[in-house]
């Protein structure tokens, strides 16, 4: 397997993300069924895992004692992280962390696993299908060719951004990361417009999905910046001007959506509270 990672990946947490993750990496190659161990305590997940042929355990105390994988990704819930940490300790020696936990800082990965080469990774759901966004942070002792293994696997579950800053994983996190359900609930709200306006519920929500899926094709299919397409749809004394007038009176839109993006972030922030050390 060319391209594949030299070696086993430990994946910690097979809810929604982890697994998303791991259909992406066996679909792409990257990683050999027999080199990837999960541990995931739901007996319903552990088998959905197993499933696609990897090595599926109850508990870090399950996996065998000199088990060294080459990179551990781990995709517990935040508030799991900290109890989670120490058990894998005795794994991590020499390999790439790399964390998809919303708001865990490095120290806190550090605190729990000692000096490693630590990475922060905010992935979204449309990984599921290979459409998702991961922006990542590298610590210094991630050395480059760890950073192009974790790219590699991140990839393949879509577009793949690096940062400098941890600070910005948070930012990220308040954009791509929440930002899927942002979208769901635009559809939502467009569907709920179209009823109100006398179509059947079905036809509502195929439009407003219709619309979104394309219109999000469309901005992806060039170089063409949103607010120039937005103004090519856009006729003088038209319908769409007169909806915009509404959506963009006194910045409603942006006020709202900087308003969200900015409780995600204080969130962000929350979740790293309780594991940061004072
Ligand atoms: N979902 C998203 O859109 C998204 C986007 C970006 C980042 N993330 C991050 O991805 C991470 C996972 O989110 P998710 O939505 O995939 O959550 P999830 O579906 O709840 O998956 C987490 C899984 O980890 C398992 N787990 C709990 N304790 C464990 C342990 N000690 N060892 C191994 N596995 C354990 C959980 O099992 P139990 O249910 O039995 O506890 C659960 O199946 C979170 O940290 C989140 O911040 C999620």
């Amino acid at each position: 397997m060319d391209g594949a990672v030299d070696g086993d990946v430990l994946l910690v947490g097979c809810g929604n993300m982890g697994r998303a993750m791991l259909q992406g990496w066996l679909a792409a190659e990257l990683v050999r069924p027999e080199c990837v161990y999960v541990v995931e305590p739901s007996a319903a997940l552990r088998n959905l895992a197993g499933a696609l042929g990897v090595r599926t355990y109850a508990a870090a105390a399950a996996l065998e004692p000199g088990l060294s994988p080459r990179i551990v990704v781990l995709a517990v819930k935040p508030q799991a992280i900290t109890d989670v940490l120490p058990s894998y300790r005795p794994h991590v020696r020499g390999c790439v962390v790399i964390s998809i936990a919303a708001g865990i800082p490095v120290s806190a990965l550090e605190a729990g696993l000692g000096e490693i080469a630590a990475i922060r990774a905010m992935p979204n759901t449309p990984a599921a299908i290979g459409k998702g966004s991961t922006v990542l942070f590298a610590n210094d002792r991630t050395r480059p060719e760890q950073v192009e293994q974790a790219t590699m696997l991140l990839s393949a579950c879509g577009a793949v951004h690096h940062v400098e800053q941890e600070s910005l994983i948070d930012a990220a996190t308040a954009v791509s990361g929440s930002g899927p359900a942002y979208v769901f609930h635009f559809i939502e709200c467009l569907a709920d417009a179209g009823q109100r306006l006398g179509l059947p519920p079905e036809t509502a929500l195929a439009l407003a999905r219709e619309t979104v899926a394309g219109a999000g094709a469309l901005a992806m299919s060039s170089d063409t910046p949103p607010d120039e397409l937005r103004r090519q749809v856009t006729s003088p004394g038209g319908t769409t001007e007169a909806a915009l007038a509404v959506l963009m009176e006194d910045s409603a839109m942006r006020t709202l959506l900087i308003s969200a993006a900015n409780a995600a972030h204080r969130r962000a922030a929350d979740l790293a509270a309780p594991t940061t050390p004072a």
